[in-house]
């Protein structure tokens, strides 16, 4: 064997890490693939092409959360359901294996508190609600909607708890959550770093203390969906789908 033989069979300084097939997730349970009626998918065009795409990445099951937020986005099933039953529609004319469904991403304001009151809000699974919160500060209704969505038999999942900075420095708000019941749900590109290296700290934090119950794309537009293909081979991510310890399969 030559020096050159010799070189060419020198093992690679950096081990190859397999692309995580998102399939192993389960349900993706939140994302902006409707069109027209938030920040997400702007045409019907939009939603196929983003669909397709998680599809690659082994996504089988869609519930798709459109924005609920007065100020902004003032979104109801009059709004929701004619577009997904058009992108359902488009979906079996393509002849595609997989199922969409919708619910809601509601942003904790006085209409959300209403709606929990009267009991009108969308759900999925057994009976969850994915809310958010403000991301300049934790609101002052945030405990008296907890109590009211549980006292109402809804089980609260507050969305990409990473991303509020407000909890950075406040750990022990994340746990007292997840203690009383109200579920965590990580979005995958906060592990690329995308919201910053602050809220990938946190997201790493978050699964080590084995507190993410959901895990979402939070999917608007091609570009997080770049964000997602890059972030398969994040070790973090591997550990949390490994953990057994979401709840996307329930779904
Ligand atoms: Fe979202």
């Amino acid at each position: 064997m030559g020096l050159f033989d010799r070189f060419k069979s020198k093992p690679r300084t950096e081990p190859v890490i397999e692309p995580l097939d998102l399939g192993l997730v389960g349900v993706d349970m939140h994302s902006h693939l409707l069109f027209g009626i938030d920040d997400g998918a702007t045409t019907i065009e939009d939603s196929l092409l983003l669909i397709e795409e998680l599809m690659k990445l082994g996504y089988k099951k869609f519930i798709t959360t459109p924005h609920i937020f007065r100020d902004l986005y003032l979104n109801s099933p009059e709004t929701i359901f004619p577009p997904l039953e058009k992108v359902k529609r488009a979906i079996k004319e393509k002849g595609w294996d997989i199922e969409i469904h919708s619910a809601a991403e509601y942003y904790l304001d006085e209409h959300f508190e209403e709606l929990i009151e009267k009991k009108d809000l969308l759900t999925f699974g057994n009976n969850y609600v994915l809310f958010e919160y403000s991301f300049d500060e934790e609101p002052a209704s945030s405990k008296r909607a907890i109590f009211n969505l549980q006292l109402n038999g809804y089980k609260p999942i507050l969305a990409h708890p990473e991303r509020y900075a407000f909890m950075h420095d406040k750990f022990s708000r994340y746990e007292e959550l997840a203690d009383r019941d109200v579920y965590l749900q990580l979005n995958i590109n906060s592990l690329h770093g995308h919201y910053g290296p602050e809220v990938k700290k946190i997201s790493e934090k978050l699964i080590d203390a084995g507190i993410i119950s959901f895990l979402g794309t939070d999917c608007h537009h091609l570009g997080h969906l770049e964000l997602t293909k890059q972030v398969r081979t994040n070790e973090h991510l591997r550990k949390l789908v490994e953990s057994g310890k979401l709840k996307n399969h329930e779904l």
